[in-house]
């Protein structure tokens, strides 16, 4: 069974860290939300398998634009988790598939 969310508990042009039960694992995840899109990466940072965030929920750098790892500072695109600087320049956070069911959401890892 997959655990539902709700789209309302992401800040608007916000993100939050969310720990997602995928079989006997369990999986964190980033979840960033702009406008009326929603975006998904495994907290997992490409350099060195760290969680991205030191402060929980935080991700963003300052302009809020851009997803931040918190140990180097790597930058990573929000739409495409693709990094355009730090030490994983050129590499991507793994992005996960959301199904949208109305007013929540649900993580796909199939
Ligand atoms: S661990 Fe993320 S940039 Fe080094």
């Amino acid at each position: 069974m997959k655990e539902q969310f709700k789209i309302s508990s992401i800040p608007e042009n916000g993100c939050k860290g969310l720990s997602v039960k995928h079989g006997m694992d369990e999986i964190k995840v980033i979840i960033v939300r702009q406008g009326t899109e929603i975006y998904a990466y495994q907290n997992t940072c490409p350099h060195t398998g760290v969680n991205l965030d030191w402060i929980p929920d935080q991700f963003l750098d300052i302009s809020g634009k851009l997803i931040q790892c918190s140990t180097h500072g790597a930058l990573f695109q929000i739409t495409d988790g693709y990094c355009i600087s730090g030490p994983c320049a050129g590499q991507n956070l793994r992005p996960l598939k959301l199904n949208i069911k109305g007013e929540g959401f649900e993580i796909d890892f199939s």
